[in-house]
């Protein structure tokens, strides 16, 4: 079976004037391909979550700002700058917590003003070549990622993880999941539990669906189950993503992650967030400085119902993500290495 790692889920058109992205959405029924050709385009696929996941989302904006910078066809050096400012602005404001995204644009512009490139179309090369560079670097932490973590996963292991910080949320392999795959490649024998994600279902619809169809074992549950198979000794290690990791290593991941730290804690489970150094974010001292993204009530009322399913008019709650003190956290996994959290219970 092709793990499906192979599969490669956003990349530039062979004329390098579009991107191609693998419609998210659609998952796990349809796997669709779309084209997208400019900086509004591009934002709002990461908007929708056509694109999504911390890592690809930084990959997929940096490659939105080079088309859209090709399809502007600035015609000197300061209009470039116009036409940067401006497609900039709407790929950073697409989504605020993962801070990938901005660090991404962050990146390219420093080291844009920084090059001796003099003129517009060797900006705009510069500008591809980086946003390969970006997708290049984060496969290989995605892969160092896997080799440090899959150490941890030991035969007859349950693990359970939470969203999807698998290949579909990175340049390859994913963060949460490389550990996965990276075991499996080894032969290791273990099941994986997926929370199914509440409201969005990433882990059911991506998670089970990459992990199930690169030949591994898991088993999906509704995200109020996960306490009670940890209660059951079927769980003995919790790997998840970030979406921003604060200097003091409270961190931000999809909603539903806090109640899993809790209930791993209380178990005295492991629990392991899985990131690149991309997702760190020293500007922002603790978890509260993290801006969380509010998404629609739609999202939670009506959205994979086949009929309404709540009042109208009713409030709904609908934050993306939560954040996760770093005292509930065993340790990080990054490109770097383990580095062991706070939490003196393990
Ligand atoms: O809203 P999403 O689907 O983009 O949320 C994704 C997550 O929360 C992931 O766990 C995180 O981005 C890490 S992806 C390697």
């Amino acid at each position: 079976m092709t793990p499906y790692y192979d599969i490669d889920i956003c990349h530039f058109t062979a004329d390098m004037r579009h991107v191609e992205l693998l419609d998210q959405t659609l998952l796990p029924t349809e796997e669709r391909y779309i084209r997208v050709s400019n900086a509004e385009e591009m934002a709002e696929s990461i908007s929708k979550l056509q694109v999504r996941g911390a890592p690809l989302i930084g990959i997929a904006a940096a490659m939105g700002l080079a088309i859209d910078l090709r399809q502007s066809a600035p015609q000197n050096i300061d209009d470039f700058w116009t036409c940067f400012t401006h497609a900039r602005k709407i790929l950073a404001d697409s989504r605020p917590t993962a801070v990938n995204l901005v660090w991404a644009l962050s990146r390219i512009e420093q080291n844009l003003r920084a090059s001796k490139c003099s003129s517009v179309a060797e900006m705009i090369e510069a500008l591809f070549a980086e946003a390969n560079l970006i997708k290049a670097e984060d496969v290989e932490s995605c892969g160092k990622i896997g080799t440090y973590g899959k150490d941890l996963i030991k035969d007859g292991m349950g693990v359970l993880t939470h969203c999807n910080a698998g290949h579909l949320a990175t340049g390859r392999y994913g963060t949460a999941l490389s550990p996965i795959y990276f075991a499996h490649k080894e032969g290791k024998q273990f099941h994986v539990y997926a929370d199914e994600t509440r409201p969005l279902l990433q882990g059911a619809r991506l998670t089970a669906f990459e992990l199930q169809r690169s030949g591994i074992d898991v088993m999906l549950l509704c995200d109020n189950m996960a306490a009670s198979l940890m209660a059951q000794g079927k769980i003995q290690l919790v790997l998840v993503g970030c979406d921003r990791v604060a200097a003091n290593g409270d961190t931000a991941n999809k909603i539903g992650t806090l109640s899993v730290a809790l209930a791993a804690h209380h178990y005295g489970i492991p629990f392991y967030v899985c990131g690149p150094m991309s997702t760190f974010d020293r500007h922002c001292l603790t978890g509260e400085d993290i801006i969380i993204e509010q998404r629609a009530p739609s999202e939670v009322t009506e959205m994979w119902y086949a009929s309404r399913m709540a009042p109208q008019g009713c409030k709904v709650y609908n934050p993306a993500f939560d954040v996760t003190p770093h005292n509930l956290i065993t340790g990080y996994i990054t490109e770097k290495g383990i580095r062991y959290g706070n939490d003196k219970t393990k």
